[in-house]
């Protein structure tokens, strides 16, 4: 598990650095309306399960780092969301969801077809018959870890009380459809810096189609941003609603 997700002080500075979130507005339109019952997975600092229930949903979150769901709970103040530290194989096998959403690119840090298989099984388990399973992957095509330089840093985020923190990226290595790099974190004060290292995977198409398909999900449909537009060679994201094969 990356440092990203465990280390307290780089949790806490999750929902600073991750402020815009185009995404949340796009799957929340591929929702069937409330009430209804979903599944977030990977949910990380529960931003996203939390606006869902505000919205009128029954959210079940699941995320493997216990650090974060820590986050997440102490946020939601009103008990809104039932939150769970580990994975949907852990879930209730009699959960039943309308939809499962994986939002933030938590698809990515499965690097293993077994680690795929195990998700996408346990997700069509827990999917009403006509459920989908929603989640988005950068594109490997678009080489996007070619801008993960120093170069490339977006401005220092604003902390509060005068402190900020500049988030620089470096890729350590590139093999097959697995990124390797490093985040660094420095603070304007005498915090100095925090580094985490992370790996991700960048499964094409083609690959999410043949796991799917071995685990009884097929792909309904996808899109290449999030404004919505067909899925191209060299689009940003490949963002993919499956459903249960019939
Ligand atoms: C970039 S964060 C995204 C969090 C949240 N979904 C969001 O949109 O802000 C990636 C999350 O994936 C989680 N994660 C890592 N490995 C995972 C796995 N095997 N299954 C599900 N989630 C995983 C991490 O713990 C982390 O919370």
């Amino acid at each position: 598990m990356d440092a990203l997700y465990q280390n307290q002080k780089l949790v806490e500075l999750y929902d600073a650095v991750n402020r815009s979130r185009e995404d949340f507005d796009f799957y929340i339109a591929g929702l069937p309306e409330p009430p209804a019952t979903l599944l977030d997975i990977g949910c990380g600092t529960g931003t996203f399960a939390l606006e869902l229930a505000h919205r009128g949903y029954d959210v079940t979150a699941v995320d493997p780092a216990a650090q974060m769901v820590a986050l997440a709970v102490r946020k939601d103040t009103g008990r809104s969301v039932k939150w769970f530290t580990g994975s949907v194989t852990d879930l209730d096998i009699d959960l039943r969801v309308s939809a499962a959403v994986m939002t933030g690119h938590a698809f990515q840090c499965l690097l293993e077809d077994t680690q795929i298989s195990a998700l996408f099984e346990a997700v069509g388990q827990r999917l009403s018959q006509d459920g989908s399973f929603w989640f988005e992957t950068r594109n490997r095509a678009a080489k996007p870890w070619l801008r993960w330089t120093p170069d490339h840093a977006a401005p220092p985020v604003d902390l509060g009380a005068g402190r900020t923190v500049e988030v620089i990226h470096r890729v350590l290595s590139v093999n097959d459809d697995c990124v390797t790099f490093e985040e660094h974190y420095n603070f304007n004060d005498d915090s100095g810096t925090l580094t985490s290292q992370s790996t991700l995977r960048f499964l094409d198409l083609d690959g999410i189609e043949k796991l799917a398909a071995k685990n009884g999900l097929v792909l309904s449909e996808t899109f290449g941003n999030w404004k919505r537009e067909p899925l191209m060679r060299d689009s940003p994201e490949i963002i993919v609603r499956l459903k249960k094969a019939v």
